[in-house]
Formats: C-alpha cells, sequence, structure tokens
C-alpha cells in the first residue's frame, strides 16, 4: 500500500514547503522586490519574436554565464546556473557530499540546507550563532565537514556576518565553503571577487530578490573552474529555460533598477524598524530587505491579524531562538504604513 514507508528513508519525516494561499494579499513574507517585476526582464519578454523555444536551450546557458563573466571580471568557467539558487544548492550538495557526510551549517539560518543535506542522506550539524547572531568561528571550523554553508546576509536574522570570520572559516576548512550572498545586493562588499583566489570558495546568487525576477527562477553560483567543472557534469542539463536565461541577460543591463532598489530599501528600513520598536517590537539589525523582530503580542494571532487584513508576513515564533519572532520585508513607504497601521491595531 501506498505510505511514507515507500519513501526514501531520509525523507520520511519531510513536510511541503511554505504555500501560503496569497489570494491578492500584499507580500512581505518573502523577501521578493517590492518594486515590482524587473522592468528590463519584462521588456526582455514583451519581445519574443524569433525565439526558437521548439530547441532545447544552451545546455549549460552559456550566453547567461558570458553576461555574468563580463559583470563580474571572471571567465564563463567560473559559473553554474540553475533554476533559482535552490537548485544551485541542491547540485553543491550532490556534488560535494555522499550519504553521511556532515553539512556545517549556523543556527538560526536557511532552512533548504538541512533539507538538502538530509534529502541526499548526509547529517546537518547546526552551529548556534551568538547572542548577536555572529557566527561561533571555532566551531563552524569542524575537521569533519564535508561541506560548509553559510548565507550573509543571513536568513531569516537579516545581518550580514564580519568578514574576517567568513574569510577565516574559508582560509582555514579543508572542504568547499558556500557563502549564499541570495541578499548580497543590499550589502557589500561580495566575496566573488576571491573565487580564483581559494579554490574551496563557491558564491551563490539569486535573480529572485533584488532583480526582481522570484518567478523565473534563475540562480547561479560563482567559483574556480575546478568546482564549476565538477558541478557541471552533475547538474541537469537545460535546466535554466531559454525564456528566463534572456530575461536574466537583459536584467544584468539595468544596474540602475538595482540601485533605485537598494536606495529604496535603505530609505525605508529604518523607518520600519522605529515604527515597529515604537509599537513594543525588538527588532534585530538588518543589511538586507527584510527585518526580524520579536512581537510584543502572540505571533500567531499578529500573523493571523495581518492575514485577516490581507499582508502577509513570515512567522518564526515557534522556532529555537526565534521564540516569538516574525520576518517583515521592507515594503515601499506605502506598504510599510499600511503594514505599520495594521500592527498598531493588532497591537495597541
Ligand atoms: C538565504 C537564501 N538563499 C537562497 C534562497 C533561494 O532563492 P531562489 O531559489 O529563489 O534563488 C533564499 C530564498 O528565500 C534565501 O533566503
Amino acid at each position: 500500500m501506498m505510505d511514507r514507508s515507500w519513501m526514501r528513508g531520509s525523507t520520511r519525516h519531510f513536510k511541503p514547503y511554505y504555500s501560503p494561499d496569497a489570494d491578492g494579499a500584499l507580500r512581505l513574507d518573502t523577501n521578493t522586490n517590492v518594486l515590482g517585476p524587473n522592468p528590463a526582464a519584462a521588456a526582455a519578454l514583451a519581445d519574443l519574436a524569433g525565439l526558437d523555444f521548439n530547441q532545447y536551450p544552451d545546455t549549460y546557458s552559456r550566453p547567461l554565464r558570458r553576461k555574468l563573466a563580463e559583470c563580474h571580471g571572471l571567465s564563463e568557467g567560473n559559473f553554474v546556473t540553475g533554476s533559482g539558487s535552490d537548485e544551485i544548492i541542491d547540485i553543491l550538495f550532490k556534488t560535494f557530499t555522499d550519504k553521511g557526510d556532515l553539512a556545517v551549517m549556523p543556527y538560526p539560518s536557511y532552512s533548504i540546507y538541512d533539507y538538502f543535506s538530509e534529502l541526499h542522506g548526509g547529517v546537518p550539524v547546526k552551529v548556534d550563532l551568538d547572542d548577536d547572531f555572529q557566527l561561533d568561528v571555532e566551531a563552524m571550523l569542524d575537521p569533519a565537514a564535508a561541506i560548509i554553508m553559510i548565507p550573509s546576509p543571513n536568513n531569516p536574522t537579516g545581518n550580514s556576518f564580519r568578514r574576517e570570520d567568513l574569510l577565516r572559516i574559508i582560509e582555514d576548512s579543508d572542504c568547499p565553503v558556500v557563502i549564499d550572498e541570495a541578499y548580497g545586493e543590499y550589502c557589500g562588499p561580495s566575496f566573488i571577487p576571491l573565487v580564483e583566489e581559494h579554490d574551496n570558495l563557491i558564491v551563490t546568487r539569486t535573480f529572485s530578490k533584488a532583480y526582481a525576477m522570484a518567478g523565473l527562477r534563475v540562480g547561479y553560483c560563482a567559483c574556480g573552474a575546478a568546482a564549476a567543472e565538477m558541478m557541471t557534469c552533475i547538474r541537469i542539463p537545460y535546466s535554466l529555460n531559454m525564456l528566463s536565461e534572456r530575461a536574466a541577460v537583459a536584467a544584468l543591463e539595468d544596474q540602475d533598477f538595482i540601485r533605485r532598489t537598494v536606495e529604496m530599501t535603505e530609505r525605508n528600513r529604518p523607518k520600519l524598524a522605529d515604527g515597529l520598536e515604537g509599537m513594543g517590537f525588538h527588532c534585530f539589525p538588518s543589511d538586507a530587505n527584510f527585518i526580524l523582530a520579536r512581537s510584543p503580542v502572540d505571533h500567531r494571532s499578529l500573523v493571523e491579524g495581518l492575514k485577516e487584513r490581507g499582508i502577509l508576513v513570515r512567522d518564526f515564533g515557534h522556532r529555537r531562538r526565534l521564540e516569538g519572532c516574525v520576518r517583515f520585508t521592507v515594503g515601499t513607504e506605502e506598504m510599510n504604513d499600511r503594514l505599520l497601521q495594521a500592527c498598531e491595531e493588532l497591537t495597541g
């Protein structure tokens, strides 16, 4: 009979990923770009004359990798693309870990790392961040690690990690060290320029956040040529479709949109934090386009109350170290006013 005993043993406890019924709600729950779809990508998608989608896309996304090489001053052999950076993370685990291998990651952090580690039969080792949500460098340097995963800025805490701590982990470990820069556009400097210097450094990036293309599913990593070649052998051929690739190339040419996005976030983030603090929330410092805040009222009723008012935010309040915490994407001024007004009603 079809039951969970038929599933791969390492996955029997898995649950489906976060999937709310959005239904026209204001989405401040997924840290996408609140300015709306990327305009250069939209223009590229509006003009598809001559696109021969009867053929497969370039097997390994050469047009996009060439463009990335030009943007970052590296060569196309330094890049691997995927359907979102989640696919890149999957490829990393498939390429560099075997059954039983340890994957070291901070806690609290992005839950997809332990999902992929377990999916591929590995063992996630979660190293607690300190009280300022900074890394415990000694503990992260586990000599038994097969891979080390670190997002900076970190999700859901929002802070970036100290550059010297990240450098020390890269330099003192004998395994791939993945710096996940999904929110890298919001704070600098990137680790991408260092990939030729450190052959164990792999930097992942996405077009889902500042680039405002989450629905098109484009991600990539930058790394040394040797790591890229190994990952290319594992990656599913054609995994990035033609339309998304074309949109991503166009989006890279419009850096003005990224600058506007970052500038708007930097302007609105302190105002949102001040507004929340004024109602009794405790906001943690953020270098990204979202704020983690401890709610002065029960986190479930806050999130539910916001949902009833047509606003989605992400509830982390049931997790250890994040008790009572909720994550808010920084909106435009109008969105934040609406959010603060609703929070006022729910906390007042
Ligand atoms: C830290 C981090 N990495 C990676 C991703 C995955 O992004 P995508 O698969 O859309 O590129 C996310 C999405 O929330 C994230 O927060």
